[in-house]
C-alpha cells in the first residue's frame, strides 16, 4: 500500500544543472593496505549532496564520505577496522549480512559496551562469505543513518565471474529542508507509526544521478544497496533484462528479474549481471516505482556513440559459487512463530514494555508503538523471545499483521525464504533481510550455528526503534 509521505522533490534539487560526470558516480574506495586493515573515523562533515546552487549538506559520514569508504576484502581474509569516534555522541559499528563472531557484531550493551566519543574500538573478524555487505551503527540508528552513517564492505569471491566491469550503487533517501540541511524531525511520531522517515531526495553513491554512461555490448555486475532508514527502491531498465546474481550477499541461481524490476527493501543487496544490449547512442530509462503512485525517473542509461564492445552477448556464465552455508534440514526443525503487530491502523491494543504490559496510549507516549509478539522493545536488552539450539534447523513464521511492510532482518545468520503465505517459493534463496508485505506470512529456514545472543528486527529504523526489535539466542 502506499502511505502518505512527502513526494520526492528531485526536480527542485537538480536546479536544472546538476548533470554530474561519470567518474562521480564512483564511492570512495579504500584498498587494505597492511593485510586487511581499515580506519574508519565517524564524525561531521560537509558534502555537496544536491546540485551546485544548494548549500553543502552538513552530514555525519565514516571519513568525511557519503557514502562512507568502500571497504574491500577478499572472501575468507581477515579484517580488522579501528573504529575512532569522531561524533559528539557514542556509537558502534554493525557489519550487516556478515556471519561474524558475536563480540563483533557491534550491537550496544548486548555485545560490546558503546563507543563514546573520542574513544576507538577495534571490530576484528573473518568475512566468511563472498559478497555485497554493508556497515552502519547500531546506536542511536535513525538518527545516525539518517544523517549519513553507512558505507559498504565488499568481499571478492576467490574467482569472480567474468564481466566487462563492476559496478556498486549505494542508494539513500534523504528528508532535506529547503536550504539542503538534514531535517531535524527524528522523533516525528508520523515516521514511528507510519512507513519509516521516508525522505524527499534519492542520491547515488552520495549525489542526485543524472545518467550512468555505459557502452553497448559490455556486461555490468551492478552491485545494489539500499542503505535507507525506511524508503524501498524498485528499479526498473527500462529496454534491458537484468540477471539477479545474488541476493543480500549470498549468490542466487540466475533468473532475469521480472519485468526488468529489481525491488530493493530498506537494507537489501542485490547484485546484477546487466548486458548493455542497446545501441550506440541510445538512451534508456531507469525507474524507480516501488510507491506506484509516486513512481520517478532515477537516472537515464546512456549509450556513449562508440561501436559496440561486442556484437552478441559476452558468452560466459554469471553464476557466482556458492558460499558454504550449513543447509536447513526441515525433518528435524525446531519451529516458531512470530507476529508482527502494532503500527497506525494495526489495531494493537496492549504490549509489554520493559517487562509490564500498557495500553497503546502508554505505549505511544513512550515513543513505542509496535510490537514482536506482544512485547516491544524496550530501553535494555529483554529476555530473548526465543532460543535456539545450536546447530538445529529453525523454522520460523513471519505473520505481518500489521498495515506496512516490515523487513525483518536476523543478526549472524542468513535465512532460507521458503514460502509466502503459503505458497512454496521455486529456489529459496538466503536472505538476512526478509520483506513482510502487509497481512502476509512467510516462512524461513535457516541452521542456528552461529553462538551467542542476536538482534532480530525491522531494517525501517524508525519502527525498530518504535519497538519491532527483539533479541534471540543461539546456544
Ligand atoms: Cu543492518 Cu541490526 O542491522
Ligand atoms: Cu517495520
Amino acid at each position: 500500500m502506499s502511505s502518505p509521505f512527502p513526494a520526492l522533490s528531485r526536480r527542485r534539487f537538480l536546479g536544472g544543472a546538476a548533470a554530474i560526470s561519470a567518474g562521480a558516480l564512483l564511492p570512495s574506495r579504500v584498498r587494505a593496505e597492511a593485510g586487511a586493515s581499515f580506519t574508519l573515523v565517524p564524525g561531521p562533515a560537509n558534502v555537496q549532496l544536491v546540485g551546485k546552487s544548494y548549500p553543502k549538506t552538513a552530514v555525519w559520514a565514516y571519513n568525511g564520505a557519503i557514502p562512507g569508504p568502500e571497504l574491500r576484502v577478499k572472501q575468507g581474509e581477515r579484517l580488522r577496522v579501528v573504529v575512532e569516534n569522531g561524533l559528539a555522541e557514542a556509537t558502534t559499528v554493525h557489519w550487516h549480512g556478515i556471519r561474524l563472531p558475536n563480540a563483533m557484531d557491534g550491537v550496544p550493551e548486548l555485545t560490546q559496551p558503546p563507543i563514546a566519543p573520542g574513544e576507538s574500538f577495534t571490530y576484528d573478524f573473518v568475512a566468511p562469505d563472498a559478497g555485497t555487505y554493508w556497515y552502519h551503527p547500531h546506536l542511536n540508528s535513525r538518527e545516525q543513518v539518517a544523517r549519513g552513517l553507512a558505507g559498504p564492505l565488499i568481499v571478492e569471491e576467490a574467482e569472480p565471474i567474468a564481466v566487462d566491469r563492476e559496478e556498486l550503487w549505494v542508494l539513500d533517501d534523504w528528508r532535506l529542508t529547503q536550504e539542503a540541511a538534514v531535517a531535524e524531525d527524528f522523533d516525528r511520531f508520523h515516521d514511528l507509526s507510519h512507513a519509516g522517515r521516508i525522505g524527499n531526495t534519492v542520491t547515488l553513491n552520495g549525489f542526485i544521478p543524472e545518467a550512468w554512461p555505459v557502452r553497448a555490448g559490455e556486461r555490468v555486475r551492478l552491485r545494489l544497496l539500499n542503505v535507507s532508514n525506511a524508503r524501498g527502491f524498485a528499479l526498473v531498465f527500462d529496454g534491458h533484462a537484468p540477471v539477479v546474481i545474488a541476493v543480500d550477499g549470498q549468490p542466487c541461481t540466475p533468473y532475469e528479474a521480472p519485468g526488468g524490476r529489481v525491488e530493493l527493501a530498506p537494507a537489501a543487496r542485490v547484485d546484477l549481471a546487466v548486458d548493455l544490449s542497446g545501441k550506440p547512442g541510445e538512451r534508456f530509462t531507469l525507474r524507480d516505482d516501488y510507491y506506484r503512485d509516486f513512481a520517478y525517473r532515477l537516472l537515464d542509461i546512456a549509450y556513449d556513440a562508440v561501436p559496440p564492445l561486442r556484437e552478441s552477448p559476452l558468452d560466459a556464465s554469471v553464476r557466482l559459487p556458492a558460499n558454504s552455508l550449513p543447509e536447513p534440514d526441515l525433518s528435524e526443525a525446531a519451529r516458531h512463530e512470530v507476529v508482527l503487530a502494532g503500527g497506525a491502523m494495526g489495531g494493537m491494543r496492549a504490549a509489554i514494555l520493559d517487562g509490564q504490559e500498557l495500553p497503546i496510549r502508554e505505549l505511544a507516549a513512550r515513543g513505542k508503538v509496535w510490537a514482536i509478539n506482544g512485547v516491544a522493545s524496550g530501553r535494555y536488552a529483554p529476555e530473548p523471545l526465543f532460543r535456539f539450539e545450536r546447530g538445529r534447523t529453525q523454522v520460523i513464521t513471519m505473520r505481518n499483521e500489521t498495515a506496512f511492510e516490515h523487513p525483518m532482518h536476523l543478526h549472524g545468520h542468513h535465512v532460507r525464504l521458503l514460502s509466502r503465505n503459503g505458497a512454496p517459493l521455486g529456489e529459496p534463496v538466503w536472505h538476512d533481510t526478509v520483506p513482510v508485505a502487509p497481512d502476509e506470512m512467510v516462512e524461513v529456514a535457516f541452521v542456528a550455528d552461529n553462538p551467542g545472543q542476536w538482534m532480530f528486527h525491522c531494517h525501517v529504523l524508525e519502527h525498530q526503534a518504535a519497538g519491532m526489535m527483539a533479541v534471540v539466542e543461539v546456544a
